[in-house]
């Protein structure tokens, strides 16, 4: 089994890295771990090009999930939620998807990922839901192929208790790590 993580928390070491970081010791099989706030990714600039060509033509970070998106079963989207969204790294990182969108409509292409099942975490500790943030992941992972999305693992005071800290969010990794390598 090969599991996908996109950290989309511009903090390293931050409430989101520690549930990633929980999770990826977890899990069975192959664990590949992209930092969507990277400068390397580019959002993308609707160029349009993806609707002829089979694939993006920017020559960047994004590439390396490009491949791991068309290796993965499991992909899990983890962030902080940010105005009651996904973060920007994430969605700039998730915009990109539209090559996807662009081989179903345009192209008429089957999509060229092996993604099959989803999974969220998020990191918040403020006043905006996290509900948004999730119904936003469920369609970037529409954008990829998967309908499969397991429950979210939501760690939901870090102002007061720190992901790192809290016994229900590891729990709720713990049940998420045997889930994803069924
Ligand atoms: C710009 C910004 C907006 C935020 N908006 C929200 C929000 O709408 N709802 C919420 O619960 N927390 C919000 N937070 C708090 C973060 O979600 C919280 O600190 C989270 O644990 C940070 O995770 P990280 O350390 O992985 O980046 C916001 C934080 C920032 C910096």
């Amino acid at each position: 089994m090969k599991t996908l993580i996109l950290n989309g928390s511009p903090r390293k070491n931050g409430d989101t890295a520690a549930l990633v970081s929980q999770l990826a010791a977890q899990l069975k099989g192959e664990v590949r771990v992209i930092d969507c706030c990277s400068d390397n990714i580019s959002p993308c600039s609707d160029c349009r090009a993806c609707r002829t060509l089979p694939c993006c033509p920017v020559n960047d970070g994004m590439q390396e999930i490009y491949t791991a998106l068309s290796e993965c079963e499991n992909v899990v989207i983890a962030s902080p939620v940010h105005y009651a969204e996904l973060s920007a790294g994430l969605l700039k990182a998730a915009g990109r998807f539209q090559v996807y969108s662009s081989a179903l409509i345009f192209r008429h292409e089957a999509l060229p990922t092996a993604a099959k099942r989803g999974a969220i975490i998020l990191a918040q500790g403020g006043s905006g839901g996290a509900e948004r943030a999730f119904e936003t992941a469920k369609l970037i992972f529409m954008s990829i192929g998967i309908k499969d999305v397991l429950p979210p693992v939501i760690s939901p005071n870090t102002d007061r208790l720190a992901a790192a800290d809290d016994p229900q969010a590891a729990e709720a990794v713990g049940r998420l790590a045997a889930a994803l390598s069924e």
